[in-house]
């Protein structure tokens, strides 16, 4: 008798990632001879290489185990043919049919095929930053795969054809937002569990002109004290331009204007790079108190964008002027130059009035009258403020004809400048009061 197989086939079903050693069926053939000629032993029968590393038979059990990988994207079938023999040499075949099942043991994998690193802001929607395509080498559907993005983004996924995908704008990009991106493409199969892959494709946003300079303010005022030295800086203007490189690069100027028939650059010039603004002359407050200056911010893009902003400069008084007295002058007529007081007048009678003016401004040109010096004290008083010289009591007999008094003009100026006079008052005995006229204004 020869031996006999349980099964003519043997079937058998297993999942690709069978652990090495694992036993995956047990042939069985009978022989009912006695001793020697019903000992049955078994092999493999025009067994191929492939076979003989994937799997083993033991020879007196019938067991086969899988000795490699069984890798379903290799090979999703196997059939091997074995055989029983008895001792004298007696055979029977079969054979055993090995489907191998796809698990989701493949990733996706992603290949990008063109690829743009920067692009400039401002690039319409639609425009292509990459194209790539997905493989999975599993089957059904551990081999089916979506990409996606985080759907924060600017940037949108559109499958062309195949299995190729493209990346592109979806909403326009704005560097001064975020000038560069790392865009994660998951590309995900529908495996279970599934298995993804993510690729990054880093995008840097390009800059271009569409930022003009800004000023820090609304618009600027500044002070500068008269009699300034020439060159003095008066203040340091800035404008910020959020683009990058050249189109950030703000250069200053001012705009042409003259005042008092002067052109502005010959007062002030400012600094092209820096902003800060210098007088080009000592100001005199008594010239001019105020220069009104448009500053232009130009960025260095191409084409140029710039903002303008009002500059007011205040030229501030200082007490550079002494008080000049307009009354009495010195005579230049060969006159005496003498007031007359009838010596009638009563007390508080306006003898004469020293008129000053001074050609500052404010407390600088506010006026004191102070009698200095009189040859007779007490006889006559200065109004403090209106430069009156009035009598301070009834003349006497015994006063003299001739009084003279030194009165003083002072500013308030800090410090304060001043300007005397001396005045001659002749004391008159047959002058009436009424002839008497002084209009000093
Ligand atoms: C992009 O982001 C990923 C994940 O955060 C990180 O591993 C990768 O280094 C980044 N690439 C670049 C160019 O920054
Ligand atoms: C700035 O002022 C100049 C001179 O007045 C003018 O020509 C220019 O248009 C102004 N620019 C802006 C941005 O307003």
């Amino acid at each position: 008798n020869a031996p006999v197989f349980t099964q003519p086939e043997y079937h058998i079903s297993v999942k690709e990632n069978l652990p090495v050693g694992t036993r995956l069926l047990t042939i069985k053939a009978t022989d009912p001879d006695e001793g020697v000629n019903g000992e049955v032993t078994y092999s493999f029968r025009n067994v191929r290489e492939k076979i003989s590393q994937l799997f083993q038979l033991n020879s007196l059990t019938g067991d086969i185990t899988v000795l490699g990988e069984l890798d379903y994207e290799d090979s999703g079938f196997y059939d091997v043919d074995v055989e029983a023999h008895d001792g004298p040499g007696l055979r029977a075949r079969s054979k055993v049919l090995v489907t191998v099942l796809d698990v989701n043991d493949n990733a996706p994998e992603v290949t990008v095929t063109s690829l743009t690193s920067s692009i400039q802001e401002a690039s319409s929607p639609g425009t292509v930053i990459a194209l790539f395509n997905v493989h999975d080498s599993d089957s059904g559907e551990n081999g089916l795969v979506t990409c996606s993005i985080p759907d924060n983004l600017p940037f949108r996924l559109e499958k062309t054809y195949g299995n190729y995908h493209r990346l592109l704008i979806h909403r326009t990009l704005d560097r001064e937002e975020v000038s560069d991106y790392n865009i994660t493409i998951t590309a995900t199969d529908q495996g279970t569990p599934p298995l993804s892959t993510e690729t990054y494709i880093s995008l840097q946003v390009v800059d271009i002109n569409d930022n003009p300079p800004t000023f820090t303010h609304a618009s600027y005022s500044a002070y500068i004290p008269e009699n300034n030295p020439r060159g003095a800086s008066i203040l340091s203007i800035t404008a910020q331009d959020p683009d990058s490189g050249e189109n950030a690069q703000v250069i200053y100027s001012l705009s042409e204007d003259t005042i008092q028939g002067a052109p502005m650059s010959s007062y002030v010039s400012i600094n092209s790079n820096t902003g800060v603004l210098y007088a080009l002359r000592s100001f005199d407050y008594e010239q001019f108190q105020d220069l009104k200056l448009l500053v232009t911010a130009r960025d260095s893009g191409t084409p140029p964008l710039s903002s303008n902003v009002s500059l007011s400069l205040s030229v501030l008084d200082q007490n550079d002027n002494t008080p000049e007295i307009l009354y009495p002058t010195i005579p230049t007529d060969g006159s005496t130059g003498v007031e007359l007081t009838p010596r009638s007048a009563d007390p508080g009678y306006l003898v004469t009035k020293v008129v000053a003016v001074d050609k500052d401004s404010g407390q600088n040109a506010w006026l004191s009258y102070r009698l200095l010096k009189a040859s007779e004290p007490g006889l006559f008083s200065v109004g403090l403020h209106t430069g009156e010289v009035r009598t301070a009591r009834a003349l006497l007999d015994r006063d003299a004809l001739k009084q003279s008094l030194v009165v003083t003009v002072q500013d308030h100026g800090q410090p304060p400048l001043s300007a005397t006079v001396t005045l001659t008052i002749a004391v008159s005995d047959n002058i009436p009061d009424h002839h008497h006229h002084h209009h000093h204004h």
